[in-house]
């Protein structure tokens, strides 16, 4: 069946006919039916350069036998027994040795359940009941997260959140003098920000920047956390914490961190992540942070999870990444100068960005570069998905160890045709 059709037969089955709200797309969406390396084929045998990779999750590149092959293996022994087994612990002494912030690890079944545990945390060890988050960034789909995650508007991005909910959120922009003067209201005990800047780095953070944020929370005495579900496994082994040397108290994980399977994870300061054992300290009651969820740390993700590691310990497979991301920046910026388009390819680590109208972002808000015109937005992506390249999400990209260089000439090809396309219909005013 093609795409268009099973568009209309998904619509009668699941809301929108999608799982995820972001998978939609006008007319329909792509259907894929196997993908290998950095590339992916949709049910009608179309191929595409793959820039999503399972939404940041394959850095190794779709199917590596090595993930392939442990979960083969252990699907033959167990799919789930809901017990206690080997790999949990060896998957959780990688991230313990790979993070500077984590002492013990806890598992979970999403990202979105990583920072509400996070969250959960932070509440319990500083006492208070107020967060304070950062304007823009992206923390999941959970309650606590929604207000302040589209840029500039303090409303909720869904409905259902309560609004009591919501009066327990703060926002500030990523600025260390904002967050200073929020941070003098003594009720808020724990501040998350993603690591990377709002949105993979879309907006971008400086290290400097993080540093001075960093800084000012240490000073106020508050939980940090920081959510590296994005740049942990992919900015370096160790995320953006090992890389820049600057160390919260809480990280939350996932997307890489499990082979590319679903699930995430939270480590940190043992006195912070010890609130969760009943085994010493309430002689196996509950403990005084519940957790719980059937499918965390299951074995097939902890099979996969631990294949991956030793393959991302080393920093060659981000180092492969890295410099893909690298020349597909370069590449971009140069056929808008030769196009004579003002705009800007940028970003850090194997992640490139977009942005029309300007060549640097200095000084822009956050709701400014998320603000391009939605036309523009739907033009560029469409433009590159009819020529067999598939995006991420907005303007971004990400690129994994598999994506060459003959791939990233090819998608910058693409690219020029896209931007050649989108200038002749008068899409750069
Ligand atoms: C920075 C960040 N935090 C949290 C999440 C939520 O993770 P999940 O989609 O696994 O619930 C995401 C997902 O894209 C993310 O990018």
């Amino acid at each position: 069946m093609e795409s268009s059709q099973l568009s209309e037969r998904a619509r009668g089955a699941l809301p929108g006919g999608v799982s995820h709200e972001l998978r939609y797309r006008a007319p329909h969406p792509i259907y894929i039916d196997r993908a290998l390396g950095a590339e992916k084929w949709d049910v009608e045998g179309r191929r595409y350069i793959d820039f999503k990779m399972g939404s940041a999750s394959q850095i190794l590149g779709h199917n590596h036998p090595a993930i392939v092959d442990a979960v083969k293996e252990q699907a033959s022994r167990a799919l789930f027994t809901a017990d206690c087994h080997r790999q949990e612990i060896e998957w959780a002494e990688w991230v313990n040795q790979l993070y500077p912030s984590a002492e013990r690890t806890r598992f979970t079944a999403s990202g979105s359940e990583a920072t509400m545990l996070a969250i959960r945390l932070g509440r319990a060890f500083s006492g208070k009941d107020r967060v304070l988050r950062i304007d823009g960034h992206y923390h999941g789909w959970h309650d606590h997260v929604m207000k302040g995650a589209k840029p500039g508007n303090e409303q909720p991005t869904s409905l259902g959140v309560p609004a009591a909910v919501s009066d327990l959120i703060d926002l500030c922009d990523a600025d260390p003098q904002a967050l200073a003067s929020a941070l003098q209201d003594a009720d808020i005990g724990t501040v998350i920000l993603e690591a990377s800047g709002a949105n993979y780095g879309c907006v971008p953070l400086a290290t400097d920047r993080l540093q001075a944020l960093h800084d000012v929370a240490r000073d106020a005495g508050v939980v940090l956390i920081f959510d590296e579900i994005i740049t942990g496994f992919r900015w370096a082994p160790g995320g953006r914490q090992a890389r820049d040397g600057i160390v919260p108290d809480l990280t939350t994980l996932a997307k890489v961190l499990t082979g590319g399977l679903p699930g995430g994870g939270v480590c940190g300061r043992a006195d912070i992540m010890e609130l969760m054992n009943n085994a010493e300290s309430r002689e196996g009651l509950s403990p005084p942070v519940s957790h719980k969820g059937t499918f965390n740390g299951s074995p097939l993700i902890a099979a996969a999870a631990c294949a991956a590691m030793p393959l991302l310990a080393t920093g060659e497979v981000q180092r492969r990444a890295n410099d893909m991301a690298a020349l597909m920046r370069d590449g971009m910026n140069e056929t808008l100068v030769e196009l004579d388009i003002e705009g800007l390819a940028y970003g850090d680590s194997s992640i490139f960005h977009l942005y029309f109208g300007r060549r640097d972002l200095q000084g822009m808000s956050a709701a400014e570069i998320r603000g391009l015109p939605a036309a523009q937005v739907k033009a560029y992506r469409d433009g590159m998905l009819s020529r067999g390249v598939d995006m991420m999400a907005y303007t971004s990209g990400l690129t994994s160890a598999a994506h060459t260089p003959e791939l990233i000439g090819e998608a910058l090809e693409a690219f020029r045709q896209t931007m050649a396309d989108m200038r002749d219909k008068g899409l750069f005013p």
